[in-house]
């Protein structure tokens, strides 16, 4: 469970400059609940998301997840909990090493032990068939180097990596913003696919209101910082894609 509460983020803080990005924003998210967070530019999503990861830190409040107060605890130490995904398709991967190097660059930088992953033939046969999944012909490809995929591939590619490690929470800012209608489809069949096989809790921020309308059991709207409407599966259910247009 992720607990928000109360929390504030200021950027350039003092300054002419200053940005309220969170304005005392409340939010508790349970265990597998897959939570579509929409809102016009700058209402502050990936604020949110960023003091969940700790990639920012909040300025008054709190966040726990599973009962811990991770609110001082930077990213590195919340990876046991979280992965990440991002919107730009580049990020997080490493262009110049095959396939299975960035696998296991992702799994060294979560695992503390993960000395023997460098040379384990199981981890190998385990990523292959988890790149197998996807359908994309990929698994035959691990010694490829990453850069040499298309966008969408890689967008892939980088949620399987996200989920190797069985985290509890995956966070999605606008993963498939950069890719096209049909590799989209694919990051999202992905997502439905982890989420049915790990159970994972997973926080979808998208600008794409089919999207928004087809996947999740609950849908956020945030505005100006704050969260306006958090809608329930049953309430989200009952509503048109043009009804979610219509907020905006
Ligand atoms: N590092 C930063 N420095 C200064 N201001 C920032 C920073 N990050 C975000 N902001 C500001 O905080 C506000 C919220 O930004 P945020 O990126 O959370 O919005 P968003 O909802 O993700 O928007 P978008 O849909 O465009 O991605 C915006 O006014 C933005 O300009
Ligand atoms: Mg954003």
């Amino acid at each position: 469970m992720i607990k928000i509460e109360q929390v504030t983020k200021k950027f350039n803080a003092g300054t002419a400059n200053e940005v309220v990005a969170l304005k005392g924003v409340n939010l508790q998210i349970n265990a597998g609940e897959y939570v579509v967070l929409i809102g016009t530019n700058g209402s502050g999503k990936s604020t949110l998301l960023n003091t969940i990861a700790g990639a920012e830190f909040v300025d008054s409040g709190k966040v726990s997840i599973d009962s811990t107060d991770v609110t001082k605890l930077p990213d590195y130490k919340r990876s046991r909990w979280l992965a990440r995904v991002m919107q730009n398709p580049l990020a997080g991967t490493a262009p110049d090493l095959s396939i299975l190097d960035n696998f296991r660059l992702a799994a060294l930088r979560t695992k503390s032990k993960g000395l023997k992953i460098g040379t384990d033939a199981a981890f190998k046969s385990e990523v292959k068939e988890r790149i197998a999944h996807l359908g994309m012909g990929l698994e035959n490809k691990l010694e490829q180097n990453m850069g040499t995929l298309s966008g969408g591939q890689r967008q892939a590619l980088t949620i399987v990596m996200s989920a190797m490690d069985d985290p509890k929470i995956i966070l999605l800012d606008e993963p498939t913003a950069a890719l096209d209608p049909q590799s989209a489809e694919t990051v999202m069949q992905l997502v439905e696919q982890i989420r049915a096989e790990f159970g994972v809790t997973v926080i979808l921020v998208t600008h794409n209101m089919r999207h928004a309308h087809k996947f999740g059991n609950r849908l956020v709207l945030m505005h100006k910082g704050n969260v306006q409407k958090d809608l329930n599966a049953a309430q989200k259910a009952a509503l048109s894609v043009n009804d979610i247009f219509d907020w905006f």
